[in-house]
């Protein structure tokens, strides 16, 4: 089986490449690594070319936050559709998009833009899965080193002091996940990746300290009106502290865990049995 992997660049993409690789499947990465951007293809017919003898398509590209000519709107929506589309014409047999949970709740740009492209590849006539990640951990993250700073400070920062719930899942359930969608009969379900466990922020953050050998870290919290408006400006700093992202976390980002588990046919990793 071929299968064309946007983002396989990325953390996500990297993951999934080695064990399709590892499984024998033919991967094409595809993203600017490879010579392909997505704000020149955006029109179903600029994908054609890219689809020749392609079986499963696997979109992985995301932004978490905009910058420059990056904007979530043609990553995250108008390039994926018109990929999506593509697949419809070139009768690609599956899809498998990376969403991401919570994108349901369309408040903010990210979440717009990620459901405008899901809700599309809903309505083709083609099989598609949408796999919905809760914070994806593992060595390599974006988030995941940004927390990880963040707990092995001698005081940790906090909005709220922390109570923002959260479900973080492993990577390699995140790709075990992706593995099992090629032959996920029936297709056309839409599944949130999480952990099997809920946790407040501030107890997250003091269980990377504890696995990284570290007592209980002192902490300081701020109220989120306060730092949302300092955000207006640290986002210039920080992509990542964007007041929008400081909304997401706030919203909190859980969601039943019998969707991954049924997928899985185990129960998801548990971070405290992680190394
Ligand atoms: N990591 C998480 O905690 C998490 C949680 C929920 C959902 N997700 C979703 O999972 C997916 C993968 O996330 P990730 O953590 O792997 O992100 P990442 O490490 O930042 O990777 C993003 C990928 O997108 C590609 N990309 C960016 N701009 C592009 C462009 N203009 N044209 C083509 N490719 C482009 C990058 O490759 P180049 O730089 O080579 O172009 C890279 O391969 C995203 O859709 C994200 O929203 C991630």
């Amino acid at each position: 089986m071929k299968i064309l992997l946007t983002g396989g660049s990325g953390f996500v993409g990297r993951y999934i490449a080695g064990r399709l690789a590892e499984e024998g499947y033919t991967v094409i990465k595809a993203s600017r690594a490879t010579g392909v951007d997505f704000l020149s293809l955006q029109k179903a017919e600029h994908w054609l070319p890219h689809l020749s003898d392609i079986d499963v398509v696997i979109n992985c590209v995301g932004i978490i936050a905009e910058k420059g000519k990056q904007r979530f709107d043609i990553l995250h929506d108008m390039a994926p559709r018109a990929l999506f589309k593509a697949c419809e014409l070139q009768k690609i047999k599956r899809v498998i998009q990376i969403s991401a949970l919570g994108a349901e709740h369309v408040s903010t740009p990210y979440q717009i833009s990620k459901n405008h492209a899901d809700q599309a590849l809903k309505q083709l006539n083609l099989e598609w899965v949408i796999l919905k990640p809760s914070l994806i951990y593992g060595e390599g993250g974006n988030s995941d080193a940004m927390f990880r700073m963040m707990a092995l400070l001698p005081i940790i920062p906090l909005i709220d002091h922390g109570k923002q719930q959260i479900q973080p899942i492993h990577i390699n359930d995140v790709v075990e996940a992706t593995l099992a969608s090629l032959s996920l009969s029936p297709a056309h379900q839409e599944i949130a990746l999480v952990g099997p466990t809920v946790y407040t922020f501030v107890d997250w953050l003091q269980l990377i300290r504890k696995k990284n050998g570290k007592k209980r870290g002192l902490t300081v919290s701020s109220p989120y009106f306060l730092v949302k408006t300092m955000s207006h400006f640290a986002k210039y700093l920080f992509p990542m502290l964007h007041p929008d992202n400081l909304q997401m976390l706030q919203q909190g980002n859980v969601a039943d865990v019998h969707g991954v588990r049924k997928l899985l046919g185990r129960s998801p990793i548990a971070a405290e049995e992680v190394k």
